[in-house]
């Protein structure tokens, strides 16, 4: 079953920038659920001797926390076998198992992985039946809607499919693999499948206001929205969309509150091992709009650790 979530709006997974630092702040600042970066099966695999033998911990490679519950982890990666395992192993720890069937880059799409398997429909069904018996906490899927224009539709039949192998929710970004992110994601798509659907379904793709979170929900019937780019260096937009969902309004932030949360981050971040260049791109991120931002950014960027760009975004709240 899946766990009982405490807001309608989850943060999306995003390699490189939903890092458990702001999967947390996320989370404090009202994400129903939080989805942990993709993972590579093959990688967890390699990992299992000393998990077994306990010279390891599962977060010392997959990093989250406690306070981040409900939280899913997301798998790639197509290898029956690799795939039954790394799922067995990262089990006990997770409380979703999310399966990625969307990542347009090629690196991943041409080892028959993310969005190029949406064109595989029974290797799909193995995948799905596969994931579904080798563990009891509930499987999730998440998909584009297809891999090119001409295949735009093969959600329909991926998601037909994940039901009845009994995948439990399924978050639909509808863009093709071919687009990347250009254009716009085609709502309409969210409201057809949750039409034919039985089980929870999250929309995806552009939303960056709380009036949007609102407009999908609204427009699509969805039981869930995922947010991604729209809550980069901006996880205040969780409260945002809970109160308006609730109450029609919202807080609005200053740019001072922004970089608050950002020295915020900066202190979550001491607890793991984030990248300095991750951290450098978080706070570009976090300095969105700014007064002076471009100048500012470019002193991020070559700042050299974190002293200096403790100090940098010191200076930066005589902008705001
Ligand atoms: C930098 C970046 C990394 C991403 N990494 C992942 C990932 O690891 N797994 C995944 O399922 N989707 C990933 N995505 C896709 C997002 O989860 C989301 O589906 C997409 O950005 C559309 O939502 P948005 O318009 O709210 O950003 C990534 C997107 C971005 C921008």
């Amino acid at each position: 079953m899946l766990p009982k979530f405490s807001s309608r709006a989850f943060f999306a997974p995003m390699a490189g920038v939903s890092d458990p630092a702001l999967r947390l702040q996320c989370k404090q600042k009202g994400a129903g659920l939080v989805v942990t970066e993709f993972t590579n099966i093959h990688s967890i695999i390699a990992k299992e001797k000393q998990l077994e033998e306990n010279t390891e911990t599962i977060q010392e490679f997959i990093e989250y926390s406690e306070q981040e519950r409900p939280i899913s982890v997301q798998l790639f990666g197509s290898d029956l076998f690799a795939l039954e395992k790394a799922a067995q192993i990262v089990e006990p720890y997770f409380d979703i198992i999310d399966y990625n069937m969307g990542c347009p880059a090629p690196h991943i799409t041409q080892q028959m992985a993310g969005g190029a398997l949406l064109q595989e429909v029974n290797l799909t069904q193995q995948i799905f039946s596969t994931l579904v018996n080798a563990v009891k906490k509930p499987v999730t899927l998440k998909i584009r809607s297809g891999v090119t224009d001409a295949s735009k539709f093969l959600f329909r039949e991926i998601a037909e499919i994940a039901e009845d192998e009994g995948i439990q929710m399924i978050t639909l970004h509808p863009r093709t693999v071919s687009q990347g992110y250009s254009g716009n994601a085609d709502w309409n798509m969210i409201k057809e499948l949750k039409e034919i659907s039985n089980i929870p379904i999250v929309g995806n793709g552009d939303i960056v206001t709380p009036e949007d979170a609102k407009t999908m929900i609204d427009e699509t019937g969805c039981d869930y929205v995922m947010i991604g780019r729209g809550a980069m260096g901006n996880p205040f937009l969780f409260e945002q969309i809970n109160d308006y969902l609730k109450t029609n309004s919202y807080n609005e932030y200053s740019f001072k509150d922004r970089l608050d949360l950002f020295f915020d981050y900066l202190h979550l971040t001491n607890q793991y091992k984030i990248k300095f260049a991750n951290i450098k791109s978080q706070a570009i991120r976090f300095t969105k709009g700014m007064k002076g931002g471009s100048k500012l950014r470019s002193k991020i960027t070559f700042s050299k650790n974190i002293e200096e760009l403790e100090k940098i975004m010191n200076d930066a709240y005589t902008l705001s």
